[in-house]
């Protein structure tokens, strides 16, 4: 295996599916999985089965446009050949997908690549801040939630195996862009575009807040797609616009961080951009800022990791001070539309490292140095106290203090209908541009149902030619020539080889100004 099968990743962010949205449909809500999973802080991951049978894996939501277009599992080199020696591996990373077991898994389509499907992850963002790694890419079919939650299944979904600690739990992207490698037959649905493509959401929206362990009783995650859970959110009427940058279209202006002690100097005081982006677990912020923090909370630089320590004193002179910090922002782009205060407390950067980032768990406070105005992030970190509701049919979003309601309180889902739809049945305010928008929506709705019905007598076809062949995914004697240099493995011990710096990491990724 060279080089040449890991193709770089090409982004095209396309429009959003329109075509099959459906104003009558409810939006969806993802249910956590009750669980606090990771290697540098505790997060609340989501459930998600992945092919036949169904094998149930930990997943956390990927706000990212661009990485956040696909579904990554962790697969079983991310723990015999990554972390060979980390005790109960599996469970640490959500469960493994063994595509070999899957009697769906298929590499179909991932063309031009007689070599297998291993590409880069589509890490235009993260990259920059030192994350990426190599996927394995195939189709399956992929249910929310668990066995009999009644929520939807897609089929030939794309999904793509990691390995990398990088991202040590797998991804459920909520980006609703289309992926286009450049190896594949035209651009590749995301999650959300398979599911308006079946007509199952009102809108391209969704809601996500990431829960928060340090909370009495810990708050589980939250997580919405075509709406909104009303119980999680303060609302404060922020709206803001879309980025023009669209692998950074959360941005928002961060106007000052300040805590609350008194006399005591705001820790940012000069305004940024920053991207909101639940991919990264840490907050980005100017390195002047991150020396404020240090000198305000005695934290201990590591230079090896860059990153914050907490010794035992410091943390006991946080908890005695409890600092809550206050994060004001609002619009981007020198627009000044109001804004908002997104309060955090210590507890929230309350965070350890635990194997296999470090032997012993470790205190950090997660903050990381930006020397680039390019990577300020609000990584997930933020998004524990923070709900946002991100609409890409209307191109804006809002940010709110995120709520932590008694189990009492039960969920109260509002779902977003996209602009020009109409619930059938319900009035509209100018009779006849409603009626004829809802002729055409019936009309390419009809269309689209015509041409899948279509597709899939072909593919049915196709797919029964196909089977009375020997399957040679199934391990069976027979393989077809070339066909065993798509197993995953046979090339996985050449691709996890020494650390490779990050200076050569960045060159798997495609630079910034694909438009
Ligand atoms: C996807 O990439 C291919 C090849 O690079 C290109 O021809 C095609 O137009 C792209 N599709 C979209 C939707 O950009
Ligand atoms: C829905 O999926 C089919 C088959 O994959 C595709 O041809 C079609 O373009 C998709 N429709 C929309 C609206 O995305
Ligand atoms: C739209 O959603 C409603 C409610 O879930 C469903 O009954 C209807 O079949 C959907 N329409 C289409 C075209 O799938
Ligand atoms: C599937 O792959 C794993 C390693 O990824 C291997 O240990 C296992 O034996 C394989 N199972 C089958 C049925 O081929
Ligand atoms: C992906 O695999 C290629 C080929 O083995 C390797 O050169 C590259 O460093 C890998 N990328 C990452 C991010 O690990
Ligand atoms: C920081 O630590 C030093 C000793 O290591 C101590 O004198 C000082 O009071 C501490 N500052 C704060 C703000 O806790
Ligand atoms: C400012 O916010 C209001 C709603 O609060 C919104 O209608 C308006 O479009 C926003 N203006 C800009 C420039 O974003
Ligand atoms: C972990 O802690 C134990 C006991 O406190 C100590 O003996 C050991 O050296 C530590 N290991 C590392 C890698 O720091
Ligand atoms: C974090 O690590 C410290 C030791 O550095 C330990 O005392 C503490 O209990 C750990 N916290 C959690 C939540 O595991
Ligand atoms: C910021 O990073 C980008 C991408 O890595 C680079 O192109 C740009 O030159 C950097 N800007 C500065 C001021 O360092
Ligand atoms: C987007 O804008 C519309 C109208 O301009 C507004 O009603 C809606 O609340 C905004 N959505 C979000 C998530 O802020």
């Amino acid at each position: 295996m060279g080089l040449h099968s890991i193709l770089v990743v090409f982004q095209a962010l396309a429009s959003v599916a329109l075509a099959a949205l459906n104003a009558s449909a409810p939006a969806l809500s993802i249910p956590s999985a009750q669980v606090w999973d990771g290697d540098d802080g505790q997060w609340s991951t989501f459930q998600i089965q992945v092919g036949t049978p169904p094998q149930t894996v930990r997943v956390l939501p990927g706000t990212s446009a661009s990485a956040g277009t696909a579904l990554w599992v962790v697969i079983p080199v991310g723990c015999t050949s990554v972390n060979p020696t980390l005790e109960n591996c599996e469970g640490e990373r959500g469960e493994l997908f063994q595509s070999n077991l899957s009697t769906t898994w298929s590499t179909q389509n991932l063309v031009n690549n007689p070599d297998g499907a291993i590409y880069s992850l589509n890490t235009v963002e993260e990259a920059g801040l030192g994350l990426s790694g190599n996927g394995s890419y195939g189709y399956d079919t992929v249910t929310f939630g668990l066995p009999g939650s009644d929520l939807p299944t897609l089929h030939d979904q794309l999904v793509v195996g990691i390995w990398t600690d990088d991202f040590f739990l797998g991804s459920l992207g909520l980006s609703p862009y289309t992926l286009n490698l450049s190896s594949f037959n035209g651009p590749q649905e995301s999650l959300m575009g398979a599911l308006v493509n079946q007509s199952l959401l009102p809108s391209n929206s969704w809601a996500y807040t990431a829960g928060a362990v340090y909370q009495d009783p810990p708050i589980f995650g939250s997580l919405t797609f075509g709406g909104y859970d009303t119980t999680r959110y303060n609302p404060n009427g922020l709206t803001v616009s879309f980025a023009n940058d669209e692998f950074r279209d959360l941005l928002v202006s961060l106007k000052s961080i300040i805590y609350d002690t008194a006399g005591s100097a705001p820790l940012l005081g000069q305004e940024i951009n920053i991207a909101i982006n639940s991919m990264v677990s840490e907050i980005w912020l100017p390195t002047e800022v991150c020396d404020a923090f240090q000198q305000a909370f005695n934290l201990t630089f590591n230079e090896q990791g860059q990153l914050y320590f907490v010794s035992e004193e410091a943390h006991r002179s946080l908890i005695a001070q409890n600092p809550e910090f206050t994060f004001s922002l609002g619009q981007a782009g020198g627009i000044n539309n109001g804004s908002v205060d997104i309060v955090l407390p210590y507890a929230a950067f309350d965070l350890n490292l635990t194997a296999p980032i470090v032997g012993n768990d470790t205190r950090y406070f997660p903050i990381k140095r930006s020397e680039n105005s390019t990577t300020y992030t609000l990584g997930r970190t933020f998004l524990q106290e923070a709900y946002v509701i991100a609409d890409y049919d209307r191109k804006n979003f809002t940010v709110a203090q995120a709520l932590f309601p008694p189990a009492s309180i039960s969920q109260n889902i509002e779902k977003i209908v996209a602009p020009g739809l109409q619930e059938s049945g319900s009035k509209s305010s100018s009779g006849l541009s409603g009626g004829a928008i809802a002729g055409i929506v019936v009309g390419v709705v009809v269309g689209v149902l015509i041409i899948l019905a279509g597709l899939f007598l072909w593919w049915r076809r196709s797919r029964k030619a196909r089977s009375s062949k020997p399957n040679n995914e199934l391990g069976g004697q027979q393989v077809v020539p070339g066909r065993h240099e798509m197993e995953p493995q046979s090339k996985f011990h050449e691709l996890d080889g020494p650390e490779i710096p990050a200076a050569e990491l960045e060159a798997d990724v495609p630079p910034r100004d694909q438009k």
